[in-house]
């Protein structure tokens, strides 16, 4: 991926602290990812977000209904290979131009069934202020209106809602910026990560 397309999104974040660029990830990456979060819900392996003693595992359900499985290099596929390349070259383009200083990174699948939401709250834990910037991909074809599922950004009481749109990625501050996933009416998927200063 060149320069160029990584400055759409660091250009959109600077003017207004949210960066969008609806033409990030190819329209065949973009399956490929799909395909193999499609593939980790048949083999069972994407599990509820929060791990634990019951009792927290319980409120974090009702916080966020979200199944998720985390990206690895060492997964060997191809498709997540060449996403975690795009975020290395990401990063690499980031900390040259915004010297960030971002030297650790995570990501992973996300898929919001039908009735599943994630409350507002920011990225950024009390207890771990690692996360720098949170990076989000969508994976969703001809995602309409009515099937809600927006991300919702809360600024100056100005909110911003985005369409989950396959190719389309965010990127914002993991510490200032509160934001909401709306009810899911349809499964949703995408790539959220961090960027992470360790
Ligand atoms: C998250 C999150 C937003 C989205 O995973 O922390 O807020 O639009 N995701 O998927
Ligand atoms: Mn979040």
């Amino acid at each position: 991926m060149n320069d160029i397309q990584f400055d759409t999104l660091i250009d959109s974040y600077l003017t207004n602290k949210v960066g969008i660029d609806k033409a990030f990830l190819s329209e065949k990456l973009s399956k490929g990812l799909q395909q193999n979060i499609i593939q980790l819900e048949l083999d069972k392996t994407m599990t509820h977000a929060g791990i634990g003693n019951a009792k927290l595992k319980d409120s974090n359900q009702k916080m966020r209904g979200d199944k998720i499985a985390w990206l690895d290099k060492t997964n060997n596929n191809a498709f997540e290979q060449e996403f975690l390349a795009i975020a290395e070259e990401f990063i690499t383009h980031l900390n040259n131009t915004c010297y960030t200083g971002i030297n650790s990174y995570e990501f992973h699948y996300a898929v919001y069934e039908k009735g599943s939401f994630y409350k507002k709250h920011k990225d950024q834990f009390k207890t771990d202020n690692n996360r720098k910037f949170s990076f989000i991909n969508y994976l969703n074809d001809d995602w309409l209106e009515a099937d809600g599922g927006q991300l919702c950004l809360y600024q100056n009481d100005e909110i911003e809602k985005i369409q989950p749109h396959a190719k389309t990625a965010v990127f914002f501050k993991s510490d200032e910026m509160e934001h909401e996933v709306m009810l899911c009416n349809r499964s949703r998927m995408s790539i959220s990560g961090w960027l992470k200063r360790i």
